[in-house]
């Protein structure tokens, strides 16, 4: 069986510590578990005059190579190009991007610098795939160095219509870029039309197919492939956790109240302050329900550096102690603001105890948490989400979910009361429908999926709806 060489900006602990709890790890984890291969990426440390070599480990089975960055690398690359530029833009928010020419050129040369060092790893038969949006350019310069193997591109976060990308300078050489992949893979159908239109507008390619485009000579195949989530063993952990002391703590400190539950990394995409304003409209339209939930924002911190986060950290912990404030009194906390992350084991007991998960996303690629909350359900007693239209979960989700309009307040506050409200038979004929997708399209078919389409020569396949 031929290599597979992963290639993200973040691998899961590289240098020991915390596991990296993200989709994105356990999704490689996925594809690596049952075949040769190596994970290469960022080593997550920031060094004067890193290493031309990348440096090997091994860890829970799994092969790394990973890299030091420079300072400069590491601001106008990742905070820079990859988080003030590509981020904003790719989740429709043209209004937040801070576009310079330096940031791209560092995005350029840290590319070129992964690709060279992909290069000297690389044997002819091995087979690449290349995660997100701070490696769209990879293969083009894989390719320039020679280098004809399968690769393979997927993009975890959405990808928005040509008028959006056009913003983008230099959009060609980076979104365009993506066309030195064989395959191009998305997370929603809209998502992959949205690339198909930008690459027929862009001149040049010959459309072949439903997805498939011929350009320079060579084949380009275009595909949406839904991240899922590690059903079974999410499933599990939650059961197994049910009479831990940390479920028995938490319970305790809940008292009779039902609980909320949002789980986010703390960005601007996630909708976070709109769904604190729904909330406060929430307790001020239902006096009977004060006293009687508690909400639990859990919100690690990332791109700390980084303005627009650091104002978002602002106006998020000011709308949580003015709601405690107005709201709370000497026996009862509104909510539970926690900066701190947890594993996947605790989080998954947490999910177990909320009545209601809110995913609010204004934008979002895919949303695992969503999908995480309804695995964590009791059967017999499931909790009710609360998801946002423009998340790729609703897709997966929106037969049993309560699907929301994260801009409208009324809406949001309204659901909240619905969920807490829900009988039971609701309630588990909303979590049957939507357990049998999680279980059908989990983690280990969304990466079967997707190398199956890269590895399969695109003659010897028929096009499936998919595809
Ligand atoms: C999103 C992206 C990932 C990224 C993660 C955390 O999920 O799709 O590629 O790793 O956010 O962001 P960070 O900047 O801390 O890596």
């Amino acid at each position: 069986m031929s290599r597979l060489i992963v290639v993200s900006n973040r691998v899961a602990a590289p240098t020991g510590g915390k596991p990296q709890a993200g989709g994105l790890a356990v999704a490689v984890h996925a594809a690596l578990k049952n075949r040769p291969g190596l994970w290469y990426g960022w080593s997550g440390r920031v060094a004067e005059n890193p290493d031309q070599r990348p440096q090997l480990m091994e860890r829970g089975g799994v092969s790394y190579a990973v890299t030091d960055l420079s300072s400069a690398d590491y601001q106008e690359y990742y905070s820079g190009f990859a988080n003030r530029v590509l981020w904003p833009i790719l989740h429709y928010r043209v209004d937040l991007a801070e576009f310079s020419r330096l940031d791209l050129s560092g995005y350029m040369r840290v590319n070129e610098w992964f690709a060279r060092q992909v290069s000297d790893i690389l044997e002819p038969d091995d087979v690449v795939w290349v995660h997100d949006y701070h490696m769209m350019p990879l293969a083009r310069f894989l390719r320039k160095r020679g280098h004809r193997n399968r690769m393979g591109f997927f993009l975890h976060i959405p990808l928005p219509p040509p008028e959006i990308l056009h913003a983008l300078p230099h959009h060609a050489d980076v979104v365009g870029a993506l066309t030195d992949f064989d395959l191009v893979g998305f997370q929603t159908p809209n998502d992959r039309d949205n690339f198909a239109r930008y690459l027929q507008e862009a001149g040049g390619v010959g459309r072949m197919g439903n997805s498939q485009f011929d350009i320079n000579g060579r084949r380009v195949q275009l595909g949406a492939f839904p991240v899922g989530i590690d059903t079974g063993t999410m499933m599990k952990a939650a059961r197994r956790a049910s009479a831990s002391r940390f479920v028995r703590e938490l319970k305790g400190s809940l008292g009779n109240a039902a609980m909320l539950v949002g789980v986010d990394r703390l960005d601007y995409s996630k909708g976070i302050a709109g769904r604190l304003d729904a909330y406060e409209r929430f307790l001020a339209e239902n006096p009977e329900w004060r006293g009687k939930v508690s909400y639990v924002q859990i919100t690690p911190k990332s791109r700390s550096d980084i303005p627009e986060y650091m104002d978002m950290d602002r106006q998020v912990s000011e709308k949580v102690g003015h709601i405690n404030g107005a709201w709370g009194d000497v026996s009862w906390t509104p909510i539970r603001y926690i900066n701190q992350s947890y594993s996947r084991t605790a989080l998954a007991t947490i999910y177990r105890c909320a009545r209601v998960g809110l995913v609010t996303p204004l934008r979002d690629g895919m949303n695992l948490v969503a999908k995480e909350y309804v695995a964590s359900q009791d059967p017999n007693d499931p909790g009710v989400l609360i998801l946002s239209r423009f998340a790729g979960a609703v897709r997966d989700l929106r037969e049993g979910a309560l699907v929301i309009n994260p801009h409208e307040t009324e809406g949001m506050a309204a659901a909240i009361r619905q969920a807490l409200e829900m009988p039971l038979e609701e309630r588990k004929a909303r979590y049957i429908r939507m357990i049998r997708v999680l279980r059908s399209q989990d983690i280990n078919a969304w990466a079967a999926d997707f190398l199956e389409a890269l590895e399969q020569p695109p003659a010897r396949r028929s096009l499936t709806n998919n595809l």
